[in-house]
C-alpha cells in the first residue's frame, strides 16, 4: 500500500493547475448511458473513482476508453447488461448513479445497494422513492436494488425531504427520458448539479432550474452523444488554498472556477488571507502571517461544503484564537481528529462540533488516512508540522479524489514523496 512521506515547514508558493471535478465527472460519465451515440468528455481527472466508473460502464457493455489529455470517449449504444455488481459498487458509492439512467433507457436496472461508509450511514431512500413516484417498481433482494418500469417512466412532482446531491442527480437522469414533466423541489444546488444539467442539455435534454431548489425536466424521446468539458474541481481548489494559508504561503490556482467557492473564499478572507480572483484563477497570499481561526458550520450549497470541513479543522488548530467547526451533513465525519491529535493538534470533539483553541504546535508523526477529505487534512497538517517527518498510510483514499497531489504540492515547494509498497 502506498504511503506519503512529508517533511513540513515550507510555505507553498507558485502556480497550481486545478483538475476537473471528480464529483461532476462521475455523474457525467454515467449519464453517457442515456445517449444513443458516443459522448466525448474533456477535463476528466485521472482518479481511482473515474477508473471505477469506466470499469462499471464497460461491465454494462458500453465501450468506455481514455483518450489522451484528460479526454474520455464512451459509446453506450452497445449496452447489453443492466447489472451493477457489488464488486464495483462497494469500491465507489457513486455507482448507484447508474440506477436512473439504466431505468430510464432500458426500463430495468439491478444495482448493488451501497452500504454505509466511514463518514455515515448514507442511505439511498430518496433516490428510490423518487423513482417509485415516477412509476418504477423497486425491491431490494440479496443486497441488490431491483428496479423496473413498464414502458417509460412518468414525469411527476417530487418533493425531497432532505437536500441530497446524489438523489437530485439520479432523479434528473431518470427524468430526462420520462414521459412528461418532472419537477424536483428542494433539489440540491451544488455546481456539480448544474454541470450535469448542462451536459444533459448538450445531449438534447430539457432541464431548467438547475442550481436552484426547483429543477424542471421535460422528458424527451431520445438523447444523442455530446462533447462536454467537466467543471474545475472546487474541493481540490479549496484544499490547495487551505494548504497555502496553513503554510503562510502565496499560491495561484489556475483553471479554477472562483464562482463555485464563495463560502470557502469568504472564510479564508475572514482568517486574514488576501484572496484575489479572475475569471478562471484564484490567488491567495498570507504575507507570511498566521491565520486567525473562524467558526464554520457545514451546509448544502451555497453554504460551506462538508467536503472542506476536515481541511479547515486542521487550519483552525494551528491558527490563532478559538473556534468551532460544526458538521451538519454527515454524522461521523471527524475521523481525522484522532489522527490530528497524534500530530499534537488540540481539538476537542463535542457532539457534531470540533472545538479548537488555536496555536497548536504540530509535530510530524505516522498517521492513517480514513476517508478522502480526512486524508487532505492530514496532508495540510503534515505540511506545517516540525521536528519529525509525517508518513500518511492508506492513501488509496486520497487517490480516489486528488489527481497527482504529490506532484502538484512538490511544484509548490513542498517536501513530499510517495513511497510505493
Ligand atoms: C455528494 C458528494 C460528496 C459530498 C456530499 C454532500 C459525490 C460523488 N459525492 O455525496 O462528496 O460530501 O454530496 O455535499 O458527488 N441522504 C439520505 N437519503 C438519501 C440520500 C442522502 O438520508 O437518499 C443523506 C445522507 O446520508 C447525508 C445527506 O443526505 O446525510 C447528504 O447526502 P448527499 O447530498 O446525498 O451526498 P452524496 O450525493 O452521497
Amino acid at each position: 500500500m502506498d504511503k506519503l512521506l512529508i517533511r513540513g515547514g515550507r510555505p507553498l508558493s507558485g502556480d497550481v493547475e486545478i483538475s476537473g471535478a471528480k464529483n461532476a465527472a462521475l455523474p457525467i460519465l454515467l449519464a453517457s448511458l442515456l445517449a444513443d451515440t458516443p459522448c466525448r468528455f474533456s477535463n476528466v481527472p485521472e482518479l481511482r473513482d473515474v477508473n471505477t466508473s469506466l470499469a462499471l460502464l464497460n461491465q454494462l457493455g458500453a465501450k468506455a476508453k481514455r483518450l489522451s489529455d484528460g479526454c474520455v470517449e464512451i459509446d453506450a449504444s452497445c449496452v447489453n447488461n443492466q447489472v451493477a455488481s457489488y464488486e464495483l459498487v462497494k469500491t465507489m458509492r457513486a455507482s448507484v448513479l447508474v440506477l436512473g439512467p439504466l431505468l430510464a433507457k432500458f426500463g430495468e436496472a439491478t444495482v448493488s445497494l451501497p452500504g454505509g461508509c466511514a463518514i455515515g450511514a448514507r442511505p439511498v431512500n430518496l433516490h428510490l422513492s423518487g423513482m417509485e413516484q415516477m412509476g418504477a417498481e423497486i425491491s431490494v433482494e440479496g443486497g441488490y436494488i431491483k428496479a423496473q418500469v413498464k414502458g417509460r417512466l412518468k414525469g411527476c412532482h417530487i418533493f425531497m425531504d432532505m437536500v441530497s446531491v446524489g438523489a437530485t442527480e439520479n432523479l434528473m437522469m431518470a427524468a430526462v427520458l420520462a414521459e412528461g414533466v418532472t419537477v424536483i423541489e428542494n433539489a440540491a444546488r451544488e455546481p456539480e448539479i448544474v454541470d450535469l444539467a448542462n451536459c444533459l442539455n448538450a445531449m438534447g435534454a430539457k432541464v431548467t432550474g438547475a442550481g436552484t431548489p426547483k429543477v424542471s425536466i421535460k422528458g424527451v424521446a431520445s438523447l444523442k452523444g455530446c462533447d462536454y468539458q467537466v467543471l474545475p474541481d472546487r474541493i481540490e481548489t479549496g484544499t490547495f488554498l487551505v494548504a497555502a494559508a496553513a503554510t503562510r504561503g502565496h499560491i495561484r490556482c489556475l483553471h479554477a472556477a472562483p464562482e463555485t467557492l464563495d463560502a470557502v473564499i469568504d472564510k479564508l478572507r475572514k482568517m486574514g488571507a488576501e484572496v484575489a480572483t479572475g475569471p478562471d484563477w484564484i490567488e491567495l497570499n498570507m504575507h507570511g502571517k498566521q491565520a486567525k481561526a473562524v467558526n464554520i458550520s457545514t451546509d448544502p450549497h451555497p453554504g460551506f461544503p462538508t467536503d472542506m470541513q476536515a481541511q479547515f479543522v486542521a487550519l483552525n488548530a494551528i491558527a490563532s484564537g478559538a473556534a468551532t467547526v460544526t458538521e451538519t451533513i454527515f454524522e461521523n465525519r471527524f475521523m481525522h481528529v484522532p489522527e490530528l491529535h497524534r500530530m499534537g493538534a488540540e481539538i476537542e470533539l463535542r457532539g457534531n462540533s470540533a472545538v479548537t483553541n488555536g496555536d497548536s504546535k504540530l509535530k510530524g508523526a505516522p498517521v492513517m488516512a480514513t476517508d478522502l477529505r480526512a486524508s487532505a487534512s492530514l496532508i495540510i497538517a503534515a505540511l506545517v508540522a516540525s521536528e519529525c517527518e509525517t508518513t500518511i498510510d492508506r492513501i488509496y483514499h486520497l487517490d480516489r479524489g486528488y489527481e497527482k497531489i504529490e506532484e502538484k504540492l512538490s511544484r509548490l515547494g513542498a517536501d513530499i514523496k510517495r513511497i510505493k509498497e
